[in-house]
């Protein structure tokens, strides 16, 4: 007992006299692009960023399951259901592949859950919104899932390795995403005009909180420049709001929709479009707990976890079974 005391005094002191150094080799490995992986020596401060960045990115992907789920049975046709059906799911394998990659920075998945139900995590502003029709499934599909896609490639080039390889999956799966969504546009586009005023109405609720998802403008984001520092961000917010600012106005064009913004112009001088000033009170709003549906949609997963537990119990039943059984004949 003594003696490992001593040990981790004298431990405590020489990473304390090595802590500059340790940095210094930590950030020159970061600035030569070299990825850090679990057990690599890492500043407590960047596991925590991560944790608290990957935890909210998986949260989003859970509760994202939920405005779409909420269209499973109403889908207009089977071959609509199906694509719909993969596409909830595939929302659901990126929130594990997440929690996992979360959990091999020492996160405890079950803490993390309970941090969201108990609404102390946050999970996307975007996911508190209803979806009152059918074409909101195209929209989140072509404008919610775009906007993940636009900021989330870049992630695949995260310093920390596990995050950026799970992004790349998660970015294949994305892009599938945004198509189907864009496609259902297309045809509600093509359709009457009661399709088409459907489809209009959807862009309209969806644009703003779309152009939100990319979090406050950087003059008050308050984790960008360590962020990029630490090659977990490659770019601010407003760098990647306008390139989707950029992205979506010819695909609405194509569609004949209107952005329901009269400032947007392109800018000849800039090349890229200007927009309208963002309701950041509303963005806060959300934020905060007082979204259109974030009380609903904690609530939901609450009762998926209650109702779910069986399952878990059952799963860990089974692999202790399996342990005994495979002691018993070793
Ligand atoms: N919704 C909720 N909270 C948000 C937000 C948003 N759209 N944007 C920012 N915030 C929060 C931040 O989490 C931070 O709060 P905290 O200090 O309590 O953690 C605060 O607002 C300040 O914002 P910052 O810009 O300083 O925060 P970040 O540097 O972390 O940037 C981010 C925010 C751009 C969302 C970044 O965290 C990120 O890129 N995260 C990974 C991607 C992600 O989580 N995407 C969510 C959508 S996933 C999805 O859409 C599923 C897909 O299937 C459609």
């Amino acid at each position: 007992m003594y003696s490992q005391f001593v040990d981790t005094g004298v431990e405590r002191m020489r990473c304390a006299e090595e802590l500059p150094e340790l940095e210094r080799a930590f950030q020159d490995k970061i600035d030569s692009d070299i990825k850090i992986e679990p057990k690599d020596w890492m500043p407590e401060a960047y596991r925590q960023t991560l944790v608290r960045q990957i935890s909210q990115h998986a949260h989003s992907e859970i509760v994202g399951m939920l405005p779409e789920g909420n269209w499973l049975t109403r889908a207009p046709s089977l071959r609509r259901k199906l694509i719909l059906l993969a596409k909830v799911q595939d929302e659901a394998g990126h929130g594990l592949y997440l929690y996992s990659a979360a959990e091999t920075l020492g996160a405890s998945r079950e803490a993390l859950i309970e941090a969201l139900h108990a609404g102390k995590a946050k999970y996307s502003s975007i996911f508190n919104y209803p979806t009152l029709s059918w074409a909101d499934v195209g929209a989140i599909g072509w404008l919610v899932d775009g906007a993940a896609l636009i900021n989330q490639i870049p992630l695949c080039r995260c310093s920390y390795g596990p995050y950026a390889r799970a992004m790349v999956r998660i970015c294949k799966e994305e892009s599938f995403h945004q198509r189907q969504g864009y496609e259902i546009m297309l045809a509600l586009c093509a359709g009457s005009a009661v399709q088409k005023r459907m489809a209009q109405d959807a862009l309209d609720r969806w644009w703003w909180p779309s152009l939100m998802m990319f979090g406050p403008p950087d003059a008050e984001s308050i984790h960008t420049q360590q962020a990029m520092r630490w090659k977990i961000k490659r770019h601010t917010n407003d760098e990647l709001r306008q390139k989707f600012v950029d992205q979506s106005v010819p695909q609405a064009d194509y569609l004949e929709l209107t952005l329901p913004d009269p400032a947007l112009k392109r800018n000849e001088q800039t090349g890229h479009y200007d927009f309208g000033a963002i309701d950041w009170s509303e963005f806060w709003s959300v934020l905060k707990g007082d979204g259109p549906c974030n009380r609903q949609r904690i609530a939901t997963r609450r009762q998926a976890y209650d109702e779910g537990r069986w399952v878990r119990e059952a799963a860990l039943a089974y692999g202790a079974k399996q342990d005994r059984r495979r002691a018993e004949f070793s």
